[in-house]
């Protein structure tokens, strides 16, 4: 597969990473793109380059336009090492190219990262950058992804080059949201926001508002696919996002030694489900978390269940609630339960952490010596019906 064109002049050369299963602590079933952008005016200009071993594929496309020699622009939307990694090499094989990123971060950043010591052109916003028949202009995104990240808009063609804004982890052979589809497109759209762009929810509110002052036709992120005809439907998912909506919805999260956090887990499931509310159910051990946080995402509750293991919680629990705290979910109501041998303690402190994570702790003393017994599996049950009067 070769260069992709997105509108005359302007092509798609970046990289599919077909077999990346974990991407630093994410599991990318789908794999991913390192999307790479190339705009032919009187000014060439490469925007954003890829992960480092990927470096040959993004050059393949790159020959099939232009001679690397003919770079006259290098643009650095963000430092992390998936877009910024290919920098050392491009910038020794392209010797006209002039390195452009953000004044405010970027410059350091990729000095640090990359250990650079070429002229980088800071660039601010506000600022432009003719190329000819076009003129590029920058949106500074601090903390979507880094405090470096920004992202570069193309007026006339309207074009906006998002960098990890907007993008989802899906390796495939289109390029496009309508070649695609919806369908397999948006659940990871949605996992790729709640792992990566969850905590800075204000941020992306503050973001989508801004954009809407300009005219956008195309979103060209720098994983996944490119948006052109379901615009509205991401932009305006990440409003919803951003804001924190929640919907009719609860998720069950536990691990499990003997199978009694489990029954009790599933004793909630099954309160909460009687009552019409929208149930997921996840064993920490079966599930990869980032999967999980994905359901996270929309959910008005969080039941979080810990057996007691040497006097603490179970540490695939420790671990999510590690993970979730970091992301500091919105709009979340919830508790912990679980079983325990000689002496408690694992639910006790797995709630102290998921109210650190900002949820707001409902009452309940769901802690339970060895395996429960029907009395108190009907107890679990009548917390899930509780549970569910509280979100409907
Ligand atoms: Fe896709 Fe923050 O890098």
């Amino acid at each position: 597969m070769g260069k992709v064109m997105l509108a005359d002049g302007i092509y798609w050369v970046g990289a599919i990473d077909w077999n990346i299963r974990n991407f630093h602590g994410y599991s990318t079933h789908k794999g991913t793109t390192y999307n790479a952008y190339l705009i032919v005016d009187e000014k060439v200009t490469l925007i954003d380059t890829v992960k480092a071993p990927f470096y040959g594929e993004m050059v393949s496309r790159i020959e099939e336009i232009v001679p690397l020699d003919k770079i006259d622009y290098i643009i650095a939307n963000h430092a992390e090492m998936d877009h910024s990694g290919s920098l050392p090499m491009i910038l020794r094989d392209a010797p006209n190219a002039n390195l452009v990123t953000l004044q405010k971060f970027g410059e350091a950043n990729l000095r640090k990262n990359l250990h650079l010591d070429c002229d980088i052109t800071p660039i601010k916003e506000g600022d432009e950058l003719p190329l000819g028949k076009r003129t590029l202009t920058f949106v500074p995104t601090p903390m979507l992804h880094w405090p470096d990240s920004m992202v570069t808009y193309l007026p006339g063609d309207n074009i906006l080059f998002s960098n990890d804004a907007f993008g989802q982890h899906i390796a495939s052979s289109q390029r496009f949201d309508d070649e695609l589809g919806l369908d397999t497109i948006m659940p990871e759209a949605e996992k790729y926001y709640a792992n990566i762009l969850m905590l800075f929810g204000d941020l992306i509110t503050r973001t989508v508002d801004k954009l809407s002052g300009i005219e956008i036709d195309m979103i060209a992120p720098s994983h996944g696919i490119i948006w052109r005809s379901h615009l509205e439907a991401i932009i305006s998912a990440y409003a919803a996002w951003g804001r924190g909506d929640t919907s009719n919805k609860a998720v069950v999260i536990y691990d499990t030694m003997w199978g009694s956090t489990e029954k009790m887990a599933r004793a909630i499931a099954e309160g909460l489900a009687s009552e019409g509310v929208e149930v997921k159910l996840y064993s920490l051990t079966s599930t990869d978390r980032s999967d999980v946080i994905k359901e996270v995402l929309d959910a008005r509750a969080l039941l979080v269940g810990s057996p007691t293991l040497n006097n603490g919680m179970f540490p695939s629990v420790a671990g999510f609630l590690c993970y979730l705290k970091g992301l500091k979910p919105k709009n979340k109501i919830g508790t912990t339960f679980g079983s325990y041998g000689w002496a408690g303690g694992g639910a006790q402190l797995a709630r102290a952490e998921l109210e650190q994570a900002g949820v707001e702790i409902i009452d309940s003393n769901l802690n339970f010596k060895f395996v429960p017994d029907k009395e108190e599996l009907d107890e679990c049950v009548e917390f899930g019906k509780a549970i569910a009067g509280r979100i409907k």
